[in-house]
């Protein structure tokens, strides 16, 4: 399809993605705060609690029965279309994206399977996630929430493990974030909003609501508000190359979503106690240890033992035709790349100035991390990789310097 044409679909499918996901998310926030903040009442008077709040300039009373209220109100607002929003525009940015261009944005390059087989195993893993997540919840494990929690999260882990042994980083990490919406949404569709139905059903009919039923949809909700910090960490993992770029991509993921499940954790009981306040430490010094770990190892060839200065023999010219060769078939004036319009991030790399400039950028992408070119499409090899390595080492310098 039409390059421009793609990148204006992508914005409008992304647009609606992202305005959607923030009511979801907000909204589970929100009633998540609004449960834990609850004055709850002793007596036996038929709410659960209330609440008292200010915002925008006005003063709020909020009520949550036990069960059921005396009279079902004339307008009930239900909750869902923002998960079933969030959910669709998701799988349709998936497509457009990634599977539209799955040799490009989904295959690991040098990997031995091919782009229709990767679309397959992706869309695959979606079902299998919610078919085994499922299944686990409607288990015994169920009436052990702590174990319940523990087992998932080791599958997950699994399954990111076995999503980067044949997609490219940002292909397994984005699967990873598709299969937790799948989850998620999931929960609201097959579990809560049946069990929301009921509930009014039974008011409506006049009948005394299965006392259980507030209990159905707990244990899933809970669920979807621990997984929103590490899948919204995932819908922004595109912009950090040095995450989903790396060789431990999955175990990356696993130690940030950990992190981020501690301090989900402790805004969820805070109210009670102050017992998680460790996890904002531990988050800040993870993000540190991690941040450290990954970077980039640069080989020390520009300097000898005494730290002199030697010069190195760089064939710049060979350089120049590497990044020739390997780049400007996207980042060029004009791209010859059919999938693209113009050069993807701005970045041009046709003149020996431009690729100084942007010669942190270019080591980054295409010599710490094998990110660039994009799925190989190029056929780069280490031999080349080294080379450009060597010169930005050496100061990225020009042919008349
Ligand atoms: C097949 C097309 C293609 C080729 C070939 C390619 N790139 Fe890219 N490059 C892209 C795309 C697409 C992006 C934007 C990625 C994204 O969506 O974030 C990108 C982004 C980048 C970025 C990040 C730009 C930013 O916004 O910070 C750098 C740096 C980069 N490429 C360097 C290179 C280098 C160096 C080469 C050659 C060794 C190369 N690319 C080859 C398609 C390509």
């Amino acid at each position: 399809m039409e390059p421009h044409f793609i990148e204006w679909l992508n914005l409008a499918i992304r647009w609606v993605h992202v305005i959607t996901g923030i009511a979801w998310i907000g909204a589970s926030f929100y009633f998540v705060w609004l449960e834990n903040n609850l004055q709850r009442q002793v007596n036996d008077s038929p709410l659960a609690g209330e609440l008292w709040a200010i915002h925008g300039g006005g003063i709020y009373h909020l009520q949550k029965y036990r069960l059921a209220p005396p009279a079902m109100p004339e307008r009930l607002h239900w909750f869902k279309w923002e998960a079933y929003a969030t959910w669709l525009s998701g799988i349709l940015l998936l497509v457009v994206v990634y599977y539209l261009n799955a040799s490009a944005y989904l295959v690991l390059p040098g990997g031995s399977v091919s782009a229709l087989m990767a679309v397959v195993l992706g869309i695959a893993s979606l079902f299998a996630g919610w078919l085994v997540y499922d299944g686990l919840c409607n288990s015994p494990l169920r009436h052990q929430p702590m174990l319940l929690g523990i087992v998932l999260g080791l599958l997950l882990v699994l399954a990111a493990w076995a999503l980067s042994q044949f997609m490219s980083g940002r292909g397994a990490y984005i699967h990873m974030g598709a299969i937790m919406g799948t989850m998620m949404v999931g929960n609201v569709f097959f579990v809560i909003m049946p069990a929301q139905r009921h509930l009014v059903g039974a008011i409506e009919a006049g009948r005394e609501p299965d006392p259980d039923l507030p209990k159905t949809g707990l244990l899933r909700s809970r669920h979807n508000n621990y997984l929103t910090l590490p899948v919204l960490f995932i819908m922004v993992s595109n912009h950090f190359p040095s995450t989903y770029g790396s060789g431990y991509n999955w175990l990356i993921l696993a130690v940030l979503s950990l992190l981020s499940v501690g301090v989900r954790h402790y805004f969820n009981t805070r109210h009670q106690n102050q017992r998680m306040l460790w996890a904002l430490p531990v988050a800040v010094l993870g993000l540190m240890v991690l941040a450290f770990i990954t970077s980039p190892q640069k080989p020390l060839v520009a300097t000898t033992d005494n730290n002199v200065q030697v010069k190195v023999d760089i064939d710049i010219q060979k350089v120049q035709q590497i990044v020739a060769e390997h780049c400007t078939v996207c980042h060029g004036a004009s791209p010859s790349h059919e999938a693209f319009a113009v050069a993807p991030g701005g970045l041009l790399l046709d003149t020996p100035e431009q690729m100084q400039r942007q010669a942190s950028r270019i080591y980054q992408q295409a010599v710490a991390t094998h990110i660039m070119p994009l799925g190989n499409m190029t056929g780069m090899t280490e031999m080349e990789r080294e080379l450009l390595g060597q010169w930005i080492i050496a100061g990225a310098p020009l042919m008349h310097e």
